[in-house]
């Protein structure tokens, strides 16, 4: 009784919003659908998982708030066409969150990298982040509002934790959104990024190859900021507010959510601690 109640004080951020969310069939984009959905959202996950995406709308489609659309983000097609359906459904589109990502391959050494590696991790990472982009500002600017968000990476401010065509790519995405925050700026749009640090996601799970309490331990012994697991949906926050009208005036920003990680190195520490153990 008591948690229905305070469920009912929380206030729907997002009340007749409605938005996409690419990679909304698993690790934080299934979050941040739920948040979504949660404040009060009309949400398009948009996946090339159908499987996920699919039972993910079955799992909170008590009243319509949730659907599924197949969408490759590197097909012009596929996203023009999960926007149509937005406008089509829904008559606008207010949040398009361009979130899919892929890891690519790890380890990969300049010399050794693959060159199909490198451009098939900018095609979904930056390609499809721009036709995400691209297609939601030609809804958005005659409505003279809008959220574009994207998924960065705590791998666009510190550097040599992950391979280079991943690194690159998450530097790109945050170029991509300060330029647009310029461009579409004149059209009441506000373009922002989140940050993720590490989460024992399937895509960082599968890309080390370990079950989620060992990769947890690992970042957790590697944070700055101790006594939190970080998890999806500690990012599924972040997009939530800059999704919402709370962060009305924010727009150009990178929003690391990483506990600090990103503001040291520690490496000296380390060694040093090593040395004199
Ligand atoms: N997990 C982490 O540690 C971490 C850290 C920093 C940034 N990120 C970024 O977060 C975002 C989400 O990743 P996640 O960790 O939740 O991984 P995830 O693998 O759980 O989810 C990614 C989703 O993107 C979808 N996707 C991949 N390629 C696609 C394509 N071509 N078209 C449409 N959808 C596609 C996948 O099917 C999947 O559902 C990515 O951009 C990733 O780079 C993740």
């Amino acid at each position: 009784m008591v948690g229905s109640s305070s469920q009912a004080l929380i206030a729907k951020r997002l009340e007749g919003k409605v938005a996409i969310i690419t990679g909304g069939a698993s690790g934080i984009g299934k979050s941040t659908v739920r948040l979504f959905v949660q404040h009060g959202a009309k949400v398009i996950i948009a996946d090339v998982q159908d499987e996920l995406g699919l039972s993910l709308c079955r799992e909170l489609n008590q009243d319509e708030s949730v659907s599924y659309v197949h969408c490759d983000v590197t097909s012009d097609t596929d996203v023009k066409n999960v926007v149509d359906v937005a406008i089509s459904k829904y008559g606008k589109l207010d949040i398009m969150y361009n979130n899919a990502g892929i890891p690519g391959q790890v380890n990969q050494t300049i010399v050794e990298a693959d060159n199909e590696n490198f451009k098939r991790v900018f095609e979904v990472n930056v390609y499809g982040a721009f036709l995400g982009a691209k297609h939601a500002a030609k809804v958005m600017i005659p409505a003279k509002k809008g959220v574009i968000l994207f998924t960065s990476s705590v791998a666009s401010e510190n550097s040599g934790e992950s391979p280079h065509s991943y690194t690159v790519s998450k530097h790109a995405v945050v170029g991509l959104m300060k330029n647009l925050c310029v461009e579409l700026g004149q059209y009441g749009i506000r373009v922002n990024c989140i940050a993720p640090c590490a989460v024992a996601t399937p895509l960082l799970r599968n890309t080390l190859g370990m079950e989620k309490d060992v990769v947890e331990k690992a970042i957790c012994e590697a944070a700055v900021l101790k006594g939190v697991v970080p998890g999806t949906e500690d990012m599924a926050e972040a997009a939530l507010y800059l999704a919402s009208d709370e962060s009305k005036y924010v727009s150009g920003l990178n929003l690391m959510v990483d506990g600090g990680y990103s503001t040291t190195n520690p490496s000296f520490s380390i060694v040093l601690r090593n040395l004199l153990s």
